[in-house]
Parts: C-alpha cells; sequence; structure tokens
C-alpha cells in the first residue's frame, strides 16, 4: 500500500478500508511508516473525522498492535470502567473492589494525571510499597483469588497508542473524536472484557467542556464498543466542581477509605453505585450494604497487599504517612449561598501545588492538594470554612489561596 495516497484519501473526506487501517497502524507501530506520516494522517482524521466503522478499525488495529490480556474459558465476566477524567474523581479505587465482591472480574488498566485531572495510580502509589507493574502471572493469581487488580499500561499493551498519544499532543490532534475513541477504546479492550461502562465528564474540570461534546464522545465510544462485541454503556456526569470533598493523591485515597467503610461523601457514593449498576444486575441497595457492611473494605485491603501495599497505613495516610507541612484554612468572609465551586481552577491550583505533573517525567508529591471542599448549595456563614490547603510550603499555600479565591462564589 502507498501510504501518501492513504493520506491524501483521508485529507480529501474519502473513508479508509478496515485493511487499510490495519496497515498503517502495524507500518507506525513496527516504524516503517514515520512520525510525519502518521502526523500527516492524524491531522487528516481530525478534520475529516471518521465513520465509526473506520474508527472501530483504527481501536481493533491498535488494540492488536500488543498484548491483549486472556483468560480462562469459565472465569466470571469482565468488566471495567472507564472515566474521562476529572478533578477528585476516584471512583475507581472504590468500585473495583465492590464489583469484585459482586463475583465479576475487574482487570483494571489505568493510566496516571493528565493535564489537571488526576491519575488513578498515582492515588495507589501513595500507599506504602503499592506496585502498578505487575507481571502478568502474578495478574492472573490475583484475578483467580481477589477478582480484581489495578495496574498500569505496560510496554507490550496498546504499543500503537502509546506512540500515535505521544505524536498527538505535539500536533495539535488530541481533541478528535475519533482519535480518543480509539486510545481509550484500545486500552480498555485490551484488558479482554464482556462489559465496560464509561463515565463521561463535562464541565470546566473535564477534557470535554459542555454536554454536547461529551454526549458525541460517549456516542462513539459506545458504538464502537458494540462493533467489536463488548457490551458498553456511558454515563454523563457533570466536573463543574469536584467529587467528593477532596483532590490530590493521598488526600483522595483517604476519602476513598471512608467511602468503602459506608462514610463517604453522598455525591461520591452516587457516581459509584450509578456505574457498578451499570455492569451488574444486583440491586443497587445489595451493593450500598457491601459499602456498609465491610466486604467492599475487606477486599480492597487484600488487593492492597496482593499489590505489595501496607494495609496498616491506610487510614493513617494522610496524618502519619504523607501528613502535609502546612495546612491552610480558607474560610468565608461573609453570608451566602455556595453556588460555584470550579473545578477547572482547583484542579489547575492542586497541580500546582505539587499533586500532578507539569512533564511527563516529573515528580508527584503525595501529600498535596484539598480537603474538606464545600458543595455547591451549602448556606454560608462568615468564618465556615471552604476548604484547607494542604502545601508543602507556606509560600505555595499562599499562592494556591489566592488562585483559588476566583473559583469560588458566594450568592
Ligand atoms: N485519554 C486517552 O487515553 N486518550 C485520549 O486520546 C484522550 C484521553
Amino acid at each position: 500500500m502507498h501510504i501518501p495516497s492513504l493520506i491524501e484519501r483521508k485529507r480529501e473526506g474519502h473513508p479508509l478500508s478496515s485493511d487499510e487501517i490495519h496497515h498503517l497502524i502495524a507500518a507506525f507501530t513496527s516504524g516503517d511508516m514515520p512520525d510525519y506520516q502518521m502526523s500527516a494522517l492524524a491531522m487528516a482524521i481530525f478534520f475529516q473525522g471518521m465513520s465509526s466503522e473506520e474508527i472501530s478499525a483504527l481501536t481493533d488495529a491498535m488494540l492488536h498492535s500488543g498484548r491483549v490480556l486472556t483468560w480462562p474459558t469459565d472465569a466470571p465476566p469482565r468488566v471495567d470502567k472507564h472515566s474521562t477524567g476529572g478533578i477528585g474523581d476516584k471512583t475507581s479505587l472504590v468500585l473495583a473492589p465492590l464489583l469484585a465482591c459482586d463475583g465479576l472480574w475487574i482487570p483494571m488498566i489505568s493510566g496516571r494525571g493528565l493535564g489537571i485531572t488526576g491519575g488513578t495510580l498515582d492515588k495507589l502509589e501513595s500507599i506504602p510499597g503499592f506496585t502498578t507493574q505487575l507481571p502478568i502471572d502474578r495478574v492472573h493469581q490475583i484475578m483467580s483469588s481477589l477478582g480484581c487488580v489495578m495496574i498500569g499500561q505496560t510496554a507490550d499493551i496498546c504499543p500503537a497508542d502509546k506512540k500515535l498519544y505521544a505524536l498527538r499532543d505535539v500536533t495539535g490532534t488530541v481533541p478528535s473524536i475519533p482519535l480518543i475513541t480509539a486510545s481509550i477504546m484500545s486500552k480498555k479492550l485490551a484488558e479482554g472484557l464482556n462489559r465496560l461502562v464509561l463515565d463521561v465528564k463535562h464541565g470546566s474540570g473535564a477534557f470535554m467542556k459542555t454536554r454536547e461534546q461529551a454526549q458525541a464522545l460517549a456516542d462513539s465510544m459506545v458504538r464502537v464498543g458494540h462493533l467489536l462485541g463488548v457490551e458498553t454503556t456511558a454515563l454523563l456526569n457533570p466536573m463543574d466542581e469536584p467529587t467528593g470533598h477532596s483532590a490530590g493523591n493521598a488526600l483522595e485515597v483517604a476519602e476513598c477509605v471512608a467511602c468503602l467503610q459506608g462514610h463517604g461523601p453522598a455525591d461520591l457514593e452516587t457516581i459509584i453505585l450509578d456505574l457498578a449498576t451499570a455492569v451488574t444486575t444486583t440491586p443497587r441497595a445489595a451493593l450500598a450494604a457491601r459499602l456498609r457492611d465491610g466486604t467492599a473494605w475487606t477486599r480492597f485491603q487484600q488487593m492492597v497487599e496482593a499489590q505489595g501495599g501496607d494495609p496498616a497505613t491506610l487510614e493513617t495516610l494522610t496524618t502519619t504517612t504523607h501528613p502535609a507541612p502546612v495546612i491552610h484554612e480558607l474560610r468565608a468572609d461573609r453570608t451566602g449561598t455556595l453556588t460555584r465551586m470550579d473545578a477547572g481552577i482547583l484542579g489547575q491550583t492542586v497541580l500546582e501545588l505539587g499533586a500532578g505533573r507539569a512533564r511527563a517525567t516529573d515528580p508527584i508529591d503525595p501529600a498535596v492538594g484539598l480537603d474538606h471542599i464545600a458543595k455547591t448549595g451549602t448556606q454560608i456563614q462568615p468564618g465556615d470554612l471552604l476548604l484547607r490547603i494542604h502545601a508543602r510550603t507556606p509560600t505555595a499555600a499562599q499562592s494556591a489561596h489566592h488562585q483559588l479565591l476566583p473559583a469560588i462564589t458566594l450568592e
């Protein structure tokens, strides 16, 4: 196949066949197709779009560019969820053990923080000893005994996506629905799933700023999931204020521990139960009961231990293991109803406090972030706590304080 002709065809808005797409991805993965040709193709896709059939072929080709997890034929159904990312979005840590208690298998491959949105792997790594890199035979052992494992993408899973994502990042081709769909779905389907639920966020703290954009991405991912034989559903959730009351790595794990012990924030528990009921027929009340009776909490502790973590640290993670040197309270100076707690600004502040990265190689500070974040709709009196800033230094806390003021509206 003549690659320049295929690029020209897409540039003119004509569809590529499944064989052509598989050929392009194979050539790109092996290095036979240079980055400049793939960049040109990505830009042509950005402007011309792709049909669902083309996106499925692209997803399938990327999915099979590396290892696809396989499971015994008599294994329970494999399910997972993917969130497009948000601020304080910590649902995976609770959902995986909860669904495992339901007899399902959750082979969760997660990512690191991206831009202002936090990453599941970064949160988990605030637990001393916890490893997200496990040999495949250990993954199988943990799945057989516990039904859930939470690991990172390895070099041999979807290598085409790894390469293409890096290229998109520097060629202005990230925000393309066909390319996002293939990127997300190829990584999730490499888990060997039967069912997938997508949590597509929209709002100031999300990748998709409007509900319409989120709906279009959700529709595209659901169509591709079905075309590739995986039961896929999508929920749309606003991300205008953070989920729960905390954002930051150890701080979010602490909030998940509270949720697993039955006293998590109401909005966090609602999203978790919405996602869980999308992939199991078990009644919502029965799932909620597992958050109250200690079953899901026990399973989470077992998973932490199986992945090398120390469960004894979980209840004191923010006070003993990762105490922030400075905790600064931001209090209201007047009366009003809290009508805005802007997730985008809070996310950017948490990132700059050190909980996220500016470059892929930057280290993460597990201790810093925000907690006690008040929820919109709350009646506020002068002196009431709006949030607490966990910072490395007094200067960082002060600068976060100033950055956060325009994020908060009292009316
Ligand atoms: N997350 C991904 O994994 N890929 C994208 O393209 C965008 C978000």
